[in-house]
């Protein structure tokens, strides 16, 4: 199927690449003309385990172009998928404003039947707004179907060519024969359903996602002030089915460029029906308690933060990816910074775009650049290579002795038995 992508960003470039890998002949289009310059050079403009590869294979194939001008991708298309941003407005909401400018640029290049998919996180509603705003520029027939992503950063490729599950919101039979087509070649699911229930079920499983981290944080700080273990509870507890295991590593809270937005932009619609969204409220509020908790701990163990010296390992929102929008461990940093600490920070990966990160976070290159004479090691992000720290001369490197190990990523032993003082999530 010759396939338009709109947006080559994280979920915008894997879709297009994957799509070309499955047979199909993909055009993405962006409008940040430096992003397509570098992939027609075959540099990703994204870190993303496996795309490269994908990409490159694709592009040599012929089976994957990228392109500024959608009249290169989207007359030829017989599906064009919408992947743009849809960053928080200021009042919490979706900003849907890249959705609709996408739309009216893919409708004034219409020629034909086509389908196009909502693949960004929308607000219910908003499929029945693109297809008015399509109608606008094009008379001709058309469908607008719902079909959300599901990949996460860090696992993206791998997410896409084996998904859970494939959610088709489609409004008409001849929209959904098209979608069966588009993944036929992928072996799950696929849940046909209206266009409103798919563009809820994006928000409803995110939501209930960062719930369930902010759940087991709750209990990670009573175990704390119980003297039990949240990784012995967590497993006590993932272990019956009707829990599951995923999702339960207590932590710093989440963060990052789904989550944040989209449990904001749930609430406001709740709040804009009169239906108060309180466990997703109370999932934000635990977030909030989550991150402070980790500083005020710091802070106590060290008498003060002011003057202090932090180095922080991991500043991307998670592991396997560069992507550091609403990071917890930025926000870490910048609350360190404001309470009178430096921050040093390292991470494999991250890409800082926000200029204020910048400037309270100095970049060091390595774990141990970043404990040069520090008062506290903070581990903000669950990169394996922290797994694996030289805890012994990262001790030696450091003036103070305190470890803060905000992912429980070692085990607290090791830790004390390199000289440390020991913090972690969830435990005495
Ligand atoms: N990142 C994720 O893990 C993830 C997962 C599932 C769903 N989503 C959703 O997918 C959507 C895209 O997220 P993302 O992280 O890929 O965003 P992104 O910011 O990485 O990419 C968006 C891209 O769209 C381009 N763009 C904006 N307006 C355009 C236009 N009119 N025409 C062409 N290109 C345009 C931008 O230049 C940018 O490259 C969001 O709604 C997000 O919530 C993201």
């Amino acid at each position: 199927m010759n396939v338009a992508i709109v947006g080559t960003g994280y979920v915008g470039l894997v879709s297009g690449a994957c799509l070309a890998e499955l047979g199909h002949h993909v055009t993405c289009v962006d409008l940040d003309p430096q992003k397509i310059e570098k992939l027609r050079q075959g540099i990703m403009p994204i870190f993303e385990p496996g795309l490269e590869e994908t990409v490159k294979r694709n592009v040599g194939n012929g089976r994957l172009k990228f392109t500024t001008e959608y009249t290169e991708a989207v007359p030829n298309a017989e599906w064009v998928s919408i992947a743009v941003g849809t960053p928080s407005a200021e009042d919490g909401s979706a900003d849907l404003s890249y959705v609709f400018a996408a739309a009216e640029a893919v409708a004034k290049h219409m020629n034909k039947y086509i389908v196009v998919a909502d693949k960004s996180t929308v607000p219910v509603g908003t499929a029945e707004r693109v297809r008015e705003c399509i109608k606008k520029h094009y008379s001709g027939d058309f469908d607008v179907i719902s079909n959300p992503e599901i990949l996460r950063e860090g696992h993206a490729v791998s997410d896409f060519m084996n998904p859970t599950r494939i959610i088709i919101g489609s409004p008409s039979e001849r929209a959904t024969e098209l979608a069966k087509q588009l993944f036929a070649v992928l072996d799950c699911p696929k849940l046909i359903m209206s266009p409103r229930s798919a563009e809820l079920t994006k928000y409803a499983a995110n939501a209930f996602l960062a719930t369930k981290i902010s759940y087991i944080n709750e209990i990670a700080h009573l175990a704390e002030m119980l003297g039990a273990d949240i990784e012995e509870v967590a497993i006590g507890i993932g272990s019956d089915p009707r829990i599951g295991k995923d999702f339960l590593r207590a932590g710093l809270g989440w963060g990052g460029s789904c989550f944040p937005k989209d449990v904001r932009a749930i609430r406001k619609v709740g709040e804009a029906l009169g239906h108060p969204m309180s466990i997703v409220s109370a999932a934000c509020e635990m977030n909030e308690r989550a991150k402070s908790r980790i500083v005020d701990r710091v802070e106590q163990a060290l008498g003060g933060l002011s003057g202090k010296h932090i180095g922080l390992l991991g500043l991307a929102f998670k592991n396997n990816t560069d992507d550091t929008r609403e990071s917890a461990a930025l926000e870490l940093a910048r609350r360190f910074h404001e309470a009178g600490a430096s921050v040093a920070g390292y991470d494999p990966e991250a890409v800082i775009y926000d200029p204020d990160a910048m400037r309270y976070v100095l970049r060091g290159t390595s774990p141990l650049e970043v404990a040069q004479n520090a008062d506290a090691i903070v581990i903000a992000t669950e990169w394996d290579e922290f797994r694996n720290l030289d805890l012994s001369a990262i001790r030696k490197a450091m003036k103070g002795d305190l470890l803060m190990d905000a992912r429980n990523l070692l085990k607290p032993e090791a830790v004390r038995a390199a000289g440390f003082r020991s913090l972690s999530v969830g435990r005495a």
